[in-house]
């Protein structure tokens, strides 16, 4: 009696080992078509998917001062002021910490406003819908508060280039920060590419 048991145990297991899960496995294939056992196994940080043909590389914000240096991961390049939220105040105005800096693009610079449209609909409109004024409809009208948040509405088109600027790389209250995501030459696209939205929607805007 105590030796069939040892058998019985024994071939169980050994049919275990044999098989391993194969048989639930099989199963689930069969049910959902796929099973884990087929998954592709990744690196730490590997990308799975190739990224689109032309595009930037995620890091891109993360540039060397100049061409020569090396790059010890400072997000910031070229010659721009240190600043943080706290020098982007008062809200709206508070454009002295990067008064300094010019943006290099204007509103009939093609190339810029297709690389700010890219950068844009990677980043912005997931917030601030492709239009700049939000995802839905009349929000502005129903919550007057939320004026910032327009990107072609009257308040934000009355922003200077540099404190939308300042705004994409610090970011504030509900505004996050994207500066180590897009880098600085990119801001100044996305800034001109906020302006021709703004014009799109009958605001002046600065230019
Ligand atoms: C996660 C959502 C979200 C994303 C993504 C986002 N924003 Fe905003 N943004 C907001 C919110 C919410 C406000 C309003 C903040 C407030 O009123 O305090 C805002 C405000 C702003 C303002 C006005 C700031 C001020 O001081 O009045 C600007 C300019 C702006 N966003 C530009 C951008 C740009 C350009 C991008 C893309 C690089 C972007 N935002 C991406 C949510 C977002």
């Amino acid at each position: 009696m105590r030796s069939s048991t040892r058998v019985v145990l024994t071939a169980f297991a050994l049919v275990s080992v044999a098989t391993g899960c194969k048989p639930l496995d099989d199963g689930m294939v069969l049910i959902f078509g796929r099973s884990m056992r087929d998954s592709r196994s990744f690196d730490p940080y590997e990308n799975p998917l190739m990224p689109p043909e032309g595009s930037v590389a995620f890091a891109s914000g993360n540039s060397s001062a100049l061409a020569s240096d090396v790059n010890l991961g400072q997000p910031e390049g070229g010659n721009e002021p240190y600043f943080t939220q706290a020098n982007m105040f008062p809200i709206g105005t508070g454009d002295a910490a990067v008064a300094s800096m010019e943006n290099p693009f204007s509103l009939d610079d093609e190339r810029a406003l297709a690389r700010g449209q890219v950068m844009y609909e990677r980043t912005c409109v997931v917030c601030h819908g492709p239009q700049g004024i939000g995802t839905g409809a009349n929000i502005f009208e129903k919550y007057p508060a939320l004026a910032a948040y327009n990107l072609a509405g009257p308040q934000v088109a009355g922003y200077s280039d540099q404190y939308i600027y300042g705004m994409i790389r610090v970011g504030r209250g509900l505004m996050p920060a994207y500066g180590h995501q897009i880098r600085p030459i990119d801001r100044w696209a996305v800034v001109t590419y906020v302006r021709k939205l703004q014009a799109d929607a009958g605001q002046g805007g600065e230019e």
